[in-house]
């Protein structure tokens, strides 16, 4: 068990105004549930933005390579949109941009961890997505704090309390209602706040002003049948009686350990049911928490300065080749031009331009706190995972690899560009785009992804940016398991006999590449000596 280092009160002090002041979040959700628009939202509450429309989605509309490329681009040269800050309430807020594209997911995944709490946007036409499924299965392993947003209210959704007990179960997370929905689709009226006992009516097409909120205390008063109905209000009364007997007030707690899902409804293309959501955001969503480490636990409050590396991002203008390294800073105070030490490279470096991401623009910063994010330019020092420290060794753990499920053999077409190639495969993994693997006892390079784009992006930026022509061909691999085994003599006799699955990642950690779910299994079955793990943090 991890130890918390005892730190001098002054010293935990120090820096405290600032990590109260900051909440780190993303916005998830199956493609259209509603993110860029509950994002943009958001952005109009904090005065990030001052129109609707200003947010560019980054959905990827065809499975087309040129129309990933051109995004890639247009992010390249305003990498701000990866991370937008603004203040809302006195809070400093970073949320953090995911891709929409499922077979970007472990990007998505690696930005996750990331953030210290995470809003879930689920439509409530649709329900539960296997993209959401995925999501949740790792925000679940981390225990991080959901709020839910159910979205597009204003169209016929499905009935709310079956919405409620479909999220439920197939998620496995505790739901805590936050408002009440009456109706949906066209009769769709508004929303009962629990917390605040106010009716929040809805009209479509404009946003909820103060007028449309009304305090009721008491649902027996006579003002709830003349705002919505004699019917409408029976429901409602029915409705918060049998929700607040069954769930009774949030408790913080169980948000806070992920076990429990406070849940709003609303339509973010209406700007309703937001700000209440964001309100309690504010209130109760975690500022920056604690992070193990592979020696002890990091707290934010600490005087020195550590974070770690989550997400490189290539610069894909030919004429400034670096890449964009992004830094969660997680304890102490980050300074501009000041050494800190490389832990895997074990050297000590600088950065002259960091910047921040405060209002859509790159700004060179001096000093940031634990929740924030520096773009630090990189001409090849990072890779994904990378802990950034004022002297002390150790890693950031939770920051895994999630194994592949499409692989292809890697097959160069010019034995000219040899090098070329391995320099442009080496980075491209480090920037995560994919993961390498080198077969056992050959050199045959295989690549693994989530989602076919990725393939097609990295053969079109090896070509591009390293002048590597290849070829991809597919292997008939179902899944990469990372094995170990405390018995070396099983795990040698286990490579040797099956050699033709067995491969190394860029690490040198054993890989067993299983056919199929059969196959996997009944390996799994046969010898359990060895132990094979679905991410590459077997430690
Ligand atoms: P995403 O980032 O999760 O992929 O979803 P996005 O916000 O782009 O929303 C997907 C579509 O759903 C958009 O329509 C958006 O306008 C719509 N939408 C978002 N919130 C609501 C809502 O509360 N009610 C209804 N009825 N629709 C909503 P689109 O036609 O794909 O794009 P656009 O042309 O309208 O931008």
């Amino acid at each position: 068990m991890a130890s918390i280092k005892k730190i001098t009160f002054a010293a935990a002090m120090k820096y405290i105004s600032e990590i109260e002041k900051r909440k780190t979040f993303a916005i998830i959700s199956h493609p259209d549930a509603g993110k860029t628009t509950l994002t943009e939202k958001f952005l109009l509450f904090g005065g990030a933005i001052q129109t609707a429309g200003a947010v560019k989605s980054n959905k990827i509309k065809k499975h087309a390579t040129s129309d990933f490329m051109e995004i890639e681009r247009q992010r390249g040269i305003s990498v701000a949109t990866s991370v937008m800050t603004f203040e809302y309430d006195g809070h400093l807020i970073n949320l953090l941009d995911t891709p929409g594209h499922k077979d970007f997911a472990e990007d998505t995944f690696r930005t996750l961890t990331a953030v210290d709490s995470v809003v879930l946007v689920i439509d409530s036409v649709n329900g539960v997505e296997p993209q959401t499924r995925r999501l949740m299965e790792v925000i679940a392993m981390r225990k991080t704090p959901v709020i839910v947003f159910i979205n597009k209210m204003d169209r016929d959704g499905k009935n709310r309390f079956d919405l409620l007990e479909e999220i439920e179960n197939e998620l496995k997370i505790q739901l805590h209602p936050m408002t009440v929905p009456i109706n949906s689709g066209k009769d769709f009226k508004g929303v009962y706040d629990l917390h605040e006992k106010s009716l929040v009516l809805f009209t479509a097409g404009t946003k909820a002003n103060d007028e449309d909120v009304v305090k009721i205390s008491d649902l027996n008063d006579p003002i709830l049948n003349a705002k919505i109905g004699e019917r409408d209000a029976d429901t409602l009364r029915e409705d918060v009686e049998l929700i607040d007997g069954v769930y009774g007030a949030l408790n913080e707690a169980d948000y806070l350990s992920g076990n429990t899902a406070p849940v709003f409804f609303g339509s973010a293309v209406n700007n309703f049911g937001v700000k209440e959501m964001l309100d309690t955001f504010i209130r109760i969503a975690p500022t920056p928490r604690p992070r193990h480490t592979t020696t002890r636990d990091i707290l934010p409050s600490e005087d020195k300065f550590s974070g770690f590396i989550f997400k490189i991002h290539a610069n894909l203008d030919p004429k400034h080749r670096d890449r964009i390294a992004f830094l969660r800073v997680c304890s102490g105070k980050f300074s501009r031009s000041t050494y800190y030490k490389h832990v895997r490279l074990e050297k000590d470096i600088r950065f002259n331009n960091p910047y921040s991401f405060l209002a859509r623009q790159k700004d060179v910063i001096e000093e940031a706190f634990p929740g924030d994010v520096v773009g630090l330019f990189d001409t090849g020092n990072f890779k994904i995972g990378d802990t950034l420290t004022e002297g002390e060794s150790f890693f950031f753990t939770g920051i895994p690899s999630f194994s592949p499920e499409i692989f292809k053999e890697v097959v160069n077409k010019d034995p000219l560009k040899t090098k070329q190639l391995e320099k442009g495969l080496n980075q491209l993994t480090d920037e995560g785009v994919a993961q390498l693997f080198t077969q056992f006892g050959g050199n045959k390079k295989i690549i693994g992804c989530v989602g076919e784009l990725q393939f097609e992006v990295i053969q079109y930026r090896l070509l591009q940016e390293y002048g590597a022509s290849v070829q991809m061909n597919s292997m008939p691999f179902y899944k990469a398991c990372w094995i170990t085994s405390d018995n070396p003599k099983k795990l040698e006799d286990f490579t040797k006999y099956k050699q033709a699955n067995i491969a190394e990642d860029k690490d040198g950690h054993l890989v067993y590449l299983a056919q199929s779910e059969w196959f996997l299994n009944t390996e799994i079955t046969n010898n359990p000596d060895i132990k094979f793990h679905f991410t590459s943090e077997i430690n």
